[in-house]
């Protein structure tokens, strides 16, 4: 879907996910929901918050799984995911503190591969991923899946894109340094969830968006995965849809 602006389209997108969280309530059960960070959900979740406060949506019955974290990354740190989550959601809402996941950037490098495996085993055991929302970055990344990562990818380290890095230069006050590495939940992790809304706002989004949506399916371009998915969203200010 496309959109004046980001604002309408957030607004719009934090309407959807209050309805799935009060729709599994009304049930008894439990919502998953796959989280992410940078810029573009950031309204979102200012709008959760504010449905949160004004009129009473609880998220009680909510389990997050977040998509990805710089490796190494301490949690208190400045640019760590679990510091944004809380900055602009879950200190605001009354989400249970057992049943908030983020990929663990302190976890010694020997054990990596296992804190991966028990994240998979944790998104399962919840009952898997019920609607997965999604930023893209300029290498065509969703999550910090860069080029060369396949459909069958799970949770794991990864190596940071240059480009990659470049972007996020300014939030850590030079290129050099942002972390090498991340823990990101993979292609084929993000591919189970049983709906996709990717977000995507502004011009320098306009050529990858292009890419995602009309070209081939390729490791090239990790988000090109998305078109094999039967229930993704891609939602778009005019800036961002301006190549399609
Ligand atoms: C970061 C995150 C991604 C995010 C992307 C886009 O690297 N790890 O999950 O989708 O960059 O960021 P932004 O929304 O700030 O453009």
């Amino acid at each position: 879907s496309l959109y004046a602006d980001s604002e309408q389209a957030s607004a719009a997108v934090a309407a959807q996910i209050a309805d799935l969280i009060r729709s599994r309530a009304a049930e008894g059960r439990p919502c998953v929901l796959g989280l992410a960070t940078g810029s573009s959900p950031t309204r979102v979740y200012e709008e959760l918050v504010r449905l949160h406060r004004e009129e009473g949506l609880s998220f009680q019955n909510v389990i997050s799984f977040n998509l990805d974290e710089y490796y190494p990354m301490a949690p208190g740190s400045l640019q760590s995911y679990v510091r944004f989550m809380r900055e602009y959601l879950f200190d605001h809402v009354d989400i249970k503190p057992e049943n908030v996941h983020i990929p663990d950037g302190t976890v010694p490098s020997e054990q990596v591969g296992e804190f991966c495996q028990r994240y998979e085993e944790q998104i399962q055991q919840a009952g898997g991923i019920d609607l997965q929302l999604l930023g893209i970055g300029r290498t065509g990344h969703i999550g910090f899946n860069e080029p060369g990562s396949g459909p069958a990818s799970r949770t794991r380290m990864i190596t940071l894109d240059h480009v990659t890095r470049t972007d996020a230069a300014s939030d850590f006050y030079g290129e050099e340094n942002v972390p090498r590495r991340a823990l990101t939940m993979g292609v084929g992790t993000i591919l189970e969830a049983r709906q996709i809304v990717l977000l995507a706002w502004g011009e320098g989004k306009a050529a990858v968006v292009k890419r995602m949506v009309e070209g081939d399916v390729t490791d090239t371009v990790p988000a090109t995965y998305l078109q094999r998915h039967p229930a993704v969203q891609v939602v778009l200010d005019e800036a961002a849809g301006a190549e399609l």
